[in-house]
């Protein structure tokens, strides 16, 4: 006998859950350090671009597949089609999902430490950017810390996700998601405020084409995917929990549309102080870390938001560590058996060990690089730029090619027959989206980026 699949228990379930996935360190810590380290402005636009054509439709294609199939990824499509090499597709989405755990935790780790160092009080002693900065390299370059700390965060996802899908991650979405936009919008009011702060403005608004590599591109749909928590089954597994009854183009756009919007707040309240402070724009995964610190100095209570601040950020990456746990929980309750409680002890202890060389890239083996790539650099490098993109090319094929978009939009009318009453031009931008678009721009950046389109243009000249 089967028992019936766990339910969200409201209406807004979905999209609090989802977009909980959606919003953390993805949109307030790497946005604003890929945006400096890509020349700001221009990359913007690339960035916004490859969310709305392509990471979209990929969102509604992957939460649409999961509902249909109600399973984990790799069930999700072994239900859908009868072809051998689909379920791999979902597979390679778990095996992403636990890499892209074991070095998120570690940064997640970094920002639960600093709740700790804001009530300490330690940001009030440096009010530079480089004082904040080597008081960061010194608790990184601290190896019991950032271990320390990655297990603290690694206990605390696991925790949560052993006590459930619906109790566990829909109670703390629903409070706490507010609160961070209100804080990041103070931040952000601060940071235009401060002397300076303009130009960073500028840096973020005004695009210089100049600063556009071939790579760009790739770092622009790298982003996008990995701040979607798209391409790899997480959306298709939170999908898997939503019922036919609600919409799924309306609660993806609203998903994208919020995570869009707290990445751009993020943004100038970033950019606006790093260029008030002097700093260097290209720091790298140290940048808010170097930068927030100070602002908070700048700050009429300045001491109680920064705490608040580094709460909230903790809990916005807690709720993306349970979504990505969740797909490998999944993934392991429905098809291989194991009771829910195994996998999270088991999976949880091997993400944490597995995050240790991520998290000795800033002691011991700082030295130690592949490509020159740190090992944690490496690691975000082929999962976002590489992985995320591939499954959602492979999502897009499969729902344009192999499912049949007939079937397709079949199911994607549950729950949004008003939004098909209304009109049909929609449905069929998606359909071109989906089918043509997507697949076609992700393959050009993917070979592109790898050298090979020049490798294959070159043959022509
Ligand atoms: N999107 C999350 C963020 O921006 C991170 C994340 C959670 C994720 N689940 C994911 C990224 C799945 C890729 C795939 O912080």
């Amino acid at each position: 006998m089967e028992k019936k699949r766990e339910n969200w228990g409201s209406k807004t379930g979905f999209i609090l859950a989802a977009a909980g996935s959606a919003i953390g360190l993805g949109n307030i810590w790497r946005f604003p350090y890929v945006v400096g380290e890509n020349g700001g402005a221009a990359f913007i636009i690339l960035y916004l671009l490859c969310i709305a054509i392509i990471g979209l439709p990929v969102l509604l294609g992957e939460v649409l597949i999961g509902r249909t199939a109600q399973r984990n990824p790799v069930g999700s499509f072994r239900a859908l089609t009868k072809l051998k090499f689909w379920p791999y597709v979902g597979g390679m989405g778990i095996a992403a999902g636990f890499i892209i755990l074991s070095y998120y935790a570690v940064v997640a780790g970094w920002s639960f430490g600093y709740i700790f160092e804001a009530i300490a009080g330690s940001f009030f002693e440096f009010n530079t950017p480089d004082a904040a900065a080597n008081h960061f390299n010194s608790l990184t370059g601290n190896v019991y810390w950032i271990v320390g700390m990655l297990a603290v965060f690694m206990s605390l996802t696991m925790l949560i996700v052993y006590f459930g899908v619906q109790k566990g991650i829909e109670r703390g979405s629903k409070i706490m998601m507010p609160a961070l936009f209100i804080l990041l919008i103070i931040v952000m009011i601060r940071g235009i405020t401060m002397e300076g702060g303009s130009e960073g403005l500028s840096f973020l608004f005004e695009p210089d084409w100049s600063k556009i590599t071939p790579l760009t591109f790739l770092e622009a749909l790298g982003q996008g995917f990995f701040t979607l928590s798209l391409g790899m089954g997480a959306m298709m597994t939170y999908g898997s929990y939503m019922s036919v009854k609600d919409s799924v183009p309306s609660s993806s756009l609203q998903i994208v549309f919020l995570d869009t919007l707290i990445a751009l707040i993020a943004g100038v309240a970033i950019f606006t102080a790093v260029f008030s402070t002097g700093m260097n724009p290209s720091e790298g995964p140290g940048l808010i870390f170097h930068t927030l610190p100070v602002v908070f100095t700048k700050m009429t209570s300045g001491f109680l938001f920064s705490i608040i601040f580094f709460i909230l950020l903790s809990i916005a990456a807690l709720t993306s560590t349970i979504s990505l746990m969740e797909v490998i929980t999944a993934y392991y309750v429905d098809e291989r058996k194991w009771k829910r409680h195994k996998v999270v002890v088991v999976f949880g202890s091997l993400t944490f060990l597995f995050g240790i060389p991520s998290a000795l890239s800033f002691n011991l083996l700082s030295n130690f690089t592949i490509f020159g790539f740190t090992i944690f650099d490496l690691l975000i490098y082929i999962t976002a730029n590489i992985m995320l993109p591939l499954g959602g090319l492979l999502i897009a094929i499969f729902i344009g090619y192999v499912w049949g978009l007939d079937k397709v939009v079949v199911e994607l009318k549950k729950g949004a027959e008003k939004l098909f009453e209304r009109s049909h031009w929609r449905v069929n931008v998606w359909k071109v989206l989906i089918k043509y678009f997507a697949p076609v721009l992700i393959f050009i950046v993917l070979l592109h980026s790898t050298g090979i389109l020049r490798k294959i243009l070159n043959i022509f000249n």
